[in-house]
């Protein structure tokens, strides 16, 4: 049984938790209170980034005396054993903690019940389960790494009434509101790289970049372009803002692209081309970001690149803006041929929410791919 304080504190912990949202990979986000011998609130904590303190040893600090048989409310099993800090679990014993509630065991190999283990063998009573699923959904990008080694990717699209992302000439940079837009530069924010195809740096010259006020933030995602051919024809934003850019390719086109390469920041990663495509096997490109430590990627691109990313499977989710406009049938659609075929193999969302972005219409969900 869990008692009402509880919640509140899991509520908190799991809010505390998501400051750490963009910085924490390859960990996961975990937040954690303590409360005392009379379940008032005694201190809190939060896993602030890979490398720093965990959160329940942040916690045990910040309530000093009051941990010694007071409960511990955290969002996930704690840590058993030695990885860049030491395990928690020896210091919620040595704190003299008597109880734990915890909303998710860790889907780590490492861990995965061995820490809920040692603390009752401790005689800490353990209760495991409260809000999981809302612990589960916080934490889907390290759920994801641990499960594939890539990074998790989420799709932008803006979408006219008719399914189309651009005009047939190009024209339409812009497809959603004032209020849209800003709302993309806060997802911007929120993850740890974006990503276009060289279609959208020929003819936009975008420069994906966080800009929530007028001018350039502080913390800026790195900029990931693929491109079979190297050519950006005469687009330079995206290299000359401050930051890490990354240009993906295949292998024998790094040699093209020296003019770049010697601005500050930009690196190539040349793949070996995928026999088949035109170009680099993009769940290569996203097990060697996820090795890099970047997590969660917003891709932001046309037609080719969106297709070929829900073709290889590779899109978490999404988060589609449709502006009340209609581009008509000359315009590009949003997905090329996905060889659906037939209603059995259409693609779903799932978690699906709905809200108003201004005059625009946003659908988020994660994607579910056909099974068999
Ligand atoms: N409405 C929206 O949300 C939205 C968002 C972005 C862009 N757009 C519009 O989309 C239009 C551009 O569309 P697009 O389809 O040409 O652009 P895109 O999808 O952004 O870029 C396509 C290019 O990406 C590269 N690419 C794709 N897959 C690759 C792989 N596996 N390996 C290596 N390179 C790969 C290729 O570059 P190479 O040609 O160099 O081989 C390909 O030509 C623009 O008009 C833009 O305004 C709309």
């Amino acid at each position: 049984m869990v008692s009402q304080a509880e919640i509140q504190a899991m509520k908190k912990a799991l809010k505390l938790a998501a400051y750490g949202r963009g910085s924490t990979f390859p960990n996961p986000m975990v937040g954690a209170v303590i409360l005392d011998r009379d379940g008032n609130h005694a201190g809190d904590g939060f896993h602030r980034k890979c490398g720093a303190p965990h959160a329940e040893v942040i916690a045990i600090a910040s309530a000093g005396d009051a941990s010694t048989g007071g409960t511990m409310v955290v969002t996930l099993e704690p840590c058993c054993h030695h990885g860049r800090t030491g395990p928690c679990t020896d210091e919620i014993i040595r704190a003299g903690i008597s109880r734990i509630v915890i909303a998710m065991t860790d889907p780590d190999p490492r861990m995965s019940g061995r820490g809920i283990e040692q603390l009752e063998s401790a005689g800490i009573e353990v209760e495991t389960g409260l809000l999981s699923g809302k612990a589960c959904e916080l934490n889907r990008v390290y759920r994801h790494y641990l499960e594939t080694s890539r990074s998790w990717i989420t799709l932008k699209i803006a979408l006219s009434l008719d399914g189309r992302t651009a005009a047939a000439d190009g024209s339409s940079r812009w497809i959603s509101c004032d209020k849209s837009r800003r709302r993309v530069h806060r997802k911007r924010a929120s993850v740890q790289a974006l990503l276009t195809g060289a279609g959208t740096v020929r003819k936009d010259d975008p420069e994906l970049t966080v800009r929530l006020t007028d001018t350039l933030s502080d913390r800026q995602p790195v900029r990931i372009v693929v491109s079979s051919t190297g050519d950006f024809g005469d687009s330079w934003k995206i290299f000359r803002n401050p930051g890490r850019v990354i240009i993906a390719v295949p292998e024998g086109v790094a040699v093209r692209l020296t003019e770049y390469t010697s601005i500050p920041g930009v690196e190539v990663w040349e793949f070996p081309a995928d026999p088949g495509i035109q170009g680099i096997n993009l769940s290569a490109l996203f097990e060697r970001t996820a090795s890099e430590g970047i997590g969660s990627i917003l891709c932001e691109a046309g037609s080719d690149l969106s297709s070929r990313l829900l073709k290889d499977e590779l899109v978490n989710s999404v988060s589609i803006f449709t502006a009340p406009l209609i581009l008509g049938g000359e315009g590009r659609p949003a997905f090329e041929r996905l060889g659906i075929g037939n209603i059995e193999n259409v693609i779903k969302l799932e978690n699906v929410s709905f809200r108003r972005s201004g005059s625009d219409f946003l659908t988020e969900g994660c994607v579910v791919y056909r099974t068999d």
